[in-house]
């Protein structure tokens, strides 16, 4: 049997009524950051003793381990894992140390007890704060930049101009580099803005560009 239910309320009055069974809730987003600790909560509101909680992970590389927990008859708890020694699980929730990107994805739990199981899903979501940065470039030209953020920084400019120049790369640590040039001289006042989740306002800042005579448009 498979039900689809979005409150706890109406999991827990329809125990009573049909069970075993199994209970599949919607995916819940939890946002991480970078190189802090983050905890994924399995709760499970019925008040009886938990069998066996599994934890699937599938990361953002498609990479997939499992965390498992069971009690089983006369030997007590076991764990199986082949996730990261990072990942450890206190009661029915997992502890993330040291979160890094690539732990992101999607990620279910299964926690069983004699009445039935009950999966959710999480969808973990972190983040990594850009460096930023506004200087002249080795071109001469005003050079704009987000170091080490995911996802990757937008760079914009004002004012407007057809001779911005933007790209983003991936570092093999999954964080992106967003480098945005600004081809123009003849002394003008540029600026550039860098928005990112974990901003709550866009980065700004100004420079002058260069006064070159013979260069100017
Ligand atoms: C972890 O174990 C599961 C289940 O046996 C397996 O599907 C998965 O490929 C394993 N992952 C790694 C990284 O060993
Ligand atoms: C585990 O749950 C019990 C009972 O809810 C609580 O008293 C205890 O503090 C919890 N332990 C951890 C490590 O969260
Ligand atoms: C997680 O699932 C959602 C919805 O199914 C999907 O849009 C998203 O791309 C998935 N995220 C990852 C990192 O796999
Ligand atoms: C990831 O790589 C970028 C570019 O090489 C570097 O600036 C950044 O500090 C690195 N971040 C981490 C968390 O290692
Ligand atoms: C630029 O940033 C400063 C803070 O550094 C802020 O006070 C100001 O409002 C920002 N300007 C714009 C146009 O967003």
């Amino acid at each position: 049997m498979l039900l689809v239910l979005s409150s706890t309320l109406a999991a827990t009055s329809c125990l009573h009524l049909c069970s075993p069974l199994m209970l599949v809730y919607g995916v819940t987003v939890v946002v991480g950051r970078r190189g802090t600790s983050t905890v994924l909560q399995c709760e499970d509101h019925r008040e009886n003793r938990i069998t066996a909680i599994s934890w699937k992970f599938h990361h953002m590389n498609s990479y997939l381990c499992l965390f498992s927990y069971a009690v089983i008859y006369n030997e007590g708890p076991k764990i199986f894992t082949n996730c990261s020694t990072r990942i450890s699980l206190s009661n029915t929730s997992l502890t993330i140390q040291d979160t890094q990107i690539s732990d992101g994805g999607n990620h279910t739990c299964e926690i069983s007890n004699p009445m039935g199981t009950v999966i959710r899903t999480i969808n973990l979501q972190i983040l990594a704060q850009p460096f930023v940065s506004l200087d002249v470039g080795s071109s001469g030209f005003p050079e704009c930049k987000a170091i080490g953020g995911f996802p990757a920084a937008e760079i914009s400019w004002i004012p407007h101009s057809d001779t911005i120049h933007t790209t983003k790369i991936k570092k093999s640590n999954d964080t992106w580099t967003v480098i945005s040039t600004f081809h123009q001289w003849n002394g003008v006042t540029v600026t550039c803005f860098v928005s990112h989740p974990t901003f709550s306002n866009p980065w700004n800042s100004s420079i002058q560009t260069e006064k070159e005579v013979g260069k100017c448009i």
